[in-house]
């Protein structure tokens, strides 16, 4: 049967059938299509989730269309501009912001599990020294469940609230730790009396040979670029995280599924992946070439950091992110860092190209962060460990979310198959000219 077919049938088939629907405090209504199976017989088709919602969340909510990001109802705007990462980190897990001594109970917290077993540090030294950091975060994090047993009662409050302090708390010196095995030095301890931003710069650039300060700009800046990253609704990692995590599987796991997602560059790999797109496109004269490779349908090649799934505007922390940029890079002293003035020069270019205009891709928050992480000295393998560390937050977040709610159940897709009809085995000799041409 064509696909024209399927369609045409399946129209005639479901234009009778009437659904409850269900509206959020924000954004489009939702059709409950739970019962479609059991009463109809039929699935939804809907690859990459374009339009199903997984879940009810009350954590964030964009606007693609207007551009506007609230992480519980706050404008992300705002928070950039008054709030901290780690006071964005409370209000995401609980909701609220936090009181004076709330927020304090939960820094210290959070010092309090910087960090990680003697035993765990020692696994980086099975790894190659030019292993991706994003291999060496995967597998460390995946082994935290066999180091840390008592946090791991899905739905166990108190043990759920241990399990969000610990991954919080460790991504960084997990992270760093990465860092040093690759350059070849030795593993920096975290240092208490640093707060979150000042300790993992400390950690991935101090040396036992010399006293480091980090500069307070690129703390800053490194902290800004957390609170952008801290979560983003269902996006693939997310996702991810809850579809591991709907098995009931231990959270360290799941957490784990999701830094394996968050890898690819169609999602937190593109900031990696932007830099190498300008370094390749090297001169601001190869911009149109570049553009034009991106619009050809017969090549593969993509602008990097162009296009959301969700944005059909520019991306508001790429607005913040792009101002941050001039700040970092004056105060660093990189005020000319060439890839800089390509960027801007591509963006223009883009903003002011048909195909980009009519497809509505804007630059995602990608486009400039790996600008800034340059600047602070931080080396291209690792931006999307940055990109992790801030967005575990959001993970653990969204976890927690899914294991309280009492509609939660195994994350199970259904498919629309398009195999073979049942058939019998055939022996090897009854094979020739009926099976065959896989290899
Ligand atoms: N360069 C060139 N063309 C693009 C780009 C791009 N970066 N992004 C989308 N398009 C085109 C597509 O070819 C398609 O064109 P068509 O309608 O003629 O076929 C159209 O725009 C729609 O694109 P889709 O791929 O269908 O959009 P989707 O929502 O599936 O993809 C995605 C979104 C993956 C982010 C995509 O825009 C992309 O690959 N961008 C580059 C990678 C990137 O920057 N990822 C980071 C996203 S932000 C984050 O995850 C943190």
């Amino acid at each position: 049967m064509s696909k024209s077919t399927t369609q045409a049938s399946e129209h005639e088939e479901t234009r009778n059938l009437t659904f409850p629907v269900r509206r959020g405090h924000l954004g489009p209504a939702v059709l409950d299509i739970n019962k479609l199976y059991s009463e109809h017989g039929l699935f939804t088709y809907d690859p990459g989730f374009v339009a199903t919602a997984s879940c009810e969340s009350a954590i964030t909510y964009i606007d693609g269309e207007k551009g506007i990001l609230l992480y519980r109802g706050y404008p992300i705007e705002q928070l950039a501009e008054k709030s901290t990462f780690l006071e964005v980190a409370y209000l995401l897990l609980y909701g609220e912001l936090p009181l004076k001594h709330e927020l304090e109970r939960f820094l210290d917290a959070i010092r309090h599990h910087t960090l990680i077993n003697e035993s765990l540090l020692r696994f980086f030294n099975g790894f190659h020294h030019d292993a991706h950091p994003m291999a060496m975060l995967t597998g460390v994090v995946g082994s935290l469940s066999a180091f840390y047993p008592d946090a791991m009662e899905a739905r166990d409050r108190s043990q759920q609230e241990l399990f969000a302090q610990r991954i919080i708390a460790k991504m960084p010196t997990i992270a760093a730790a990465a860092y040093k095995h690759s350059v070849g030095h030795p593993f920096v301890y975290p240092r208490n009396e640093l707060d979150y931003a000042n300790n993992l710069l400390y950690m991935l650039f101090a040396l036992p040979t010399a006293d480091y300060v980090a500069n307070p700009v690129a703390a800053q800046a490194l902290d800004l670029l957390f609170v952008l990253h801290a979560d983003h609704e269902q996006n693939a990692s997310t996702s991810t995280v809850r579809l591991a995590g709907s098995s009931g599987t231990n959270p360290y796991a799941a957490i784990t599924a999701g830094i394996g997602c968050l890898w690819g560059p169609a999602h937190g790999g593109a900031n990696e992946a932007v830099i190498n797109m300008l370094t390749e496109i090297a001169d601001i004269k190869n911009i149109p070439r570049y553009v034009a490779r991106a619009k050809d349908k017969n090549d593969t090649f993509r602008l990097m950091g162009f296009g959301h799934r969700v944005y059909k505007n520019y991306d508001p922390r790429a607005k913040i992110i792009r101002s941050m940029t001039y700040k970092v890079l004056e105060n660093l002293g990189h005020r000319s860092d060439p890839l800089l003035d390509l960027a801007m020069k591509l963006e223009e270019i883009a903003l002011k190209d048909e195909y980009f205009i009519e497809r509505k891709l804007y630059p995602n928050v990608d486009f400039y962060s790996g600008i800034i992480y340059r600047a602070l000295g931080i080396p291209t393998s690792m931006f999307t460990v940055m990109f992790a560390i801030a967005r575990s937050v959001g993970w653990v977040a969204h976890w927690q979310e899914m294991v309280n709610d009492p509609e939660q159940r195994l994350g199970r897709p259904r498919q629309l198959y398009m195999g073979p009809l049942q058939r019998d085995y055939l022996q090897m000799s009854q094979r020739a000219g009926k099976v065959g041409s896989g290899i």
